[in-house]
C-alpha cells in the first residue's frame, strides 16, 4: 500500500505498541452486543469508533477548561486557547506540514472541500476555464465542484478508471490545458479502496502549473500521509474518520495560496479590523475560521492522531494490510460474489455484490447478525454508474478488527447466500 511504502518513516514501528486485547479494551463500544450477539464493527469507511484517550479528552476539557478560544484575558479562555493552538501543532506533525499556519481547522472534509471551492474559485476560476476530478470520488468531492462551474460557467472534467478500480493517467494527462485551473482526487477511494498515485498526480499537474487537492478523508487513518512529501497543495481529512470526534476536520493549504484566497466565511475572529466601511482580514490561519470553532472537537482529534501515533503508524496499517487480504481471500471463495475494487494500492475497504442479491437485503441480514456493513452508493452516485448497478455491500476495516471479525464476515455472507438463494 503506497500510502506506507512511499511514505515510511525510519523511526515508525513496525509492531503495534499494545496487544490487540488491549486496544479493543481501549474503545468502549466494541464489547456491545448487537441483537445479543457481539458486534462486529465494519463500517469503519463511514465513521471510526473512538479510545477511551479521546472520550476522556473531551469528557476533562468540559470539566476544567472549557471557555470561548481566541476570546478572552482570562485563565480558562488562556488555557484553552493554548490546548487548541498545541491541536494545531499535532495536526502539523502528523501529516508533516510545513507550517501551523497552514492548518486550519473545519467542520469536516466536505467543509474543507467547499472552503477551497468557493474560495480558490472566487479568486482563479472563470469564464470556460476547468476543473479535473476523478471518476471515482465521493459526493464531496464533486458537488462543491459542480457548483463553482455553475457559479463561474467553468467545465467539469473527469478522469477515467479501470475496471479493477485503477485510474487512468493517460488520459488524466491528455485532459490537463492552459485552462486548467485545479484538480482535485481521492487519496484512496471509500468505495474502491484504490490508493491513487497522488505524489505522480501533484507532480504532472504542477509540471503544467495547476495545483492539486487531496480528499484525503479515507487515507489519513489508514498509514503515514505526508503532505511535503506529496506535494499537494490542499490535503482535507475529517476528525471522526480517524479515531476523533465528528463535526471537526482539517484543510491544509499552501500558506502562499491560502493568502491569495479571500476568506470563505466572514465573522469574529477572521478579522484583523471592521469598521461599517472597509474590514481587514487576520493572518492565517485564523482568516479562514470565522466564529467560534469546534474548539473541544479540535483538541479531541488530536487525542487521536497521538494515539494512532503511539500505537505506529506503520504498524496499524501493515495489521489493516493482513486483515484486508484475509477479507479479501475468504470473500473471493464465495460463489457469485463480485468485488468491486482489485487495485494492487488498497486501504482496507472491500466492496462487493453477491449474484443477483440486493445489498440492502444483504446487509440487513449482516446486522441481524451483529455485523455492520455499508450498503448503498456510499455517496458515489458516479462510481455505481461507472459499473452500471444501483449499490454495493461495503465492509471497511479498521486496525482494531479481528481475525475472527473477518471470519464472521465472511460466514455470514455465505449464510445469507444460502438464505436469500
Ligand atoms: N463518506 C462516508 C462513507 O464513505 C460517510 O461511508
Amino acid at each position: 500500500m503506497c500510502l506506507v511504502r512511499h511514505t515510511m518513516q525510519l523511526n515508525d514501528i513496525m509492531k503495534l505498541s499494545k496487544s490487540i486485547e488491549e486496544i479493543r479494551s481501549d474503545f468502549p463500544i466494541l464489547s456491545t452486543k448487537a441483537y445479543g450477539k457481539p458486534l462486529v464493527y465494519l463500517d469503519n469507511g463511514a465513521t471510526t469508533q473512538k479510545p477511551e484517550q479521546v472520550i476522556r479528552v473531551i469528557n476533562e476539557l468540559y470539566r476544567t477548561t472549557n471557555a470561548n478560544v481566541h476570546r478572552g484575558v482570562h485563565y480558562l479562555s488562556d488555557r484553552v486557547s493554548e490546548r487548541y493552538e498545541a491541536a494545531r501543532e499535532t495536526v502539523r506533525a502528523f501529516i508533516n506540514a510545513q507550517k501551523k499556519e497552514e492548518i486550519i481547522f473545519t467542520a469536516g472534509t466536505t467543509a474543507s472541500i467547499n472552503a477551497v471551492a468557493f474560495s480558490f474559485g472566487e479568486r482563479f476560476v472563470g469564464k470556460d476555464d476547468e476543473i479535473i476530478i476523478s471518476g471515482m470520488e465521493h459526493h464531496a468531492n464533486i458537488v462543491p465542484w459542480q457548483m463553482l462551474c455553475q457559479r463561474k460557467s467553468a467545465r467539469l472534467k473527469v478522469i477515467p478508471f479501470s475496471d479493477d478500480g485503477i485510474l487512468d493517467l493517460e488520459s488524466f494527462r491528455g485532459m490537463l490545458t492552459g485552462r486548467t485551473r485545479i484538480v482535485a482526487v481521492a487519496h484512496a477511494s471509500n468505495v474502491l479502496g484504490t490508493v491513487n498515485p497522488v505524489r505522480e498526480i501533484v507532480r504532472e499537474a504542477h509540471s503544467h502549473g495547476i495545483p492539486v487537492l487531496v480528499d484525503g478523508a479515507q487515507a489519513i487513518q489508514h498509514g503515514i500521509v505526508d503532505v511535503t512529501d506529496i506535494g499537494c497543495d490542499f490535503y482535507v481529512f475529517s476528525g471522526h474518520k480517524v479515531y476523533g470526534p465528528n463535526g471537526i476536520g482539517v484543510l491544509y493549504g499552501k500558506e502562499e495560496l491560502l493568502n491569495e484566497m479571500p476568506p470563505y466565511q466572514g465573522g469574529g475572529d477572521m478579522v484583523a479590523s471592521v469598521t461599517f466601511e472597509k474590514t481587514t482580514y487576520n493572518d492565517l490561519p485564523f482568516r479562514f475560521e470565522a466564529g467560534t470553532t469546534n474548539f473541544t472537537g479540535a483538541i479531541g482529534m488530536a487525542a487521536a492522531l497521538d494515539y494512532l501515533s503511539a500505537l505506529g503508524r506503520q504498524a496499524v496499517a501493515e495489521r489493516e494490510q493482513a486483515l484486508l487480504a484475509r477479507a479479501t481471500a475468504g470473500l473471493s471463495s464465495v460463489g457469485g460474489l463480485r468485488i468491486y475494487g482489485t487495485a494492487p494500492d488498497k486501504v482496507s475497504v472491500i466492496s462487493f455484490l453477491i449474484g443477483g442479491l440486493h445489498p440492502y437485503d444483504t446487509g440487513m441480514i449482516l446486522d441481524k447478525m451483529g455485523i455492520a456493513v455499508r450498503t448503498g452508493t456510499h455517496c458515489a452516485q458516479p462510481l455505481m454508474e461507472r459499473y452500471g448497478i444501483t449499490g454495493n455491500i461495503r465492509a471497511s476495516i479498521a486496525f482494531y478488527n479481528t481475525d475472527e471479525e473477518i471470519d464472521a464476515l465472511v460466514s455470514g455472507v455465505r449464510k445469507t447466500v444460502e438464505m436469500l438463494a
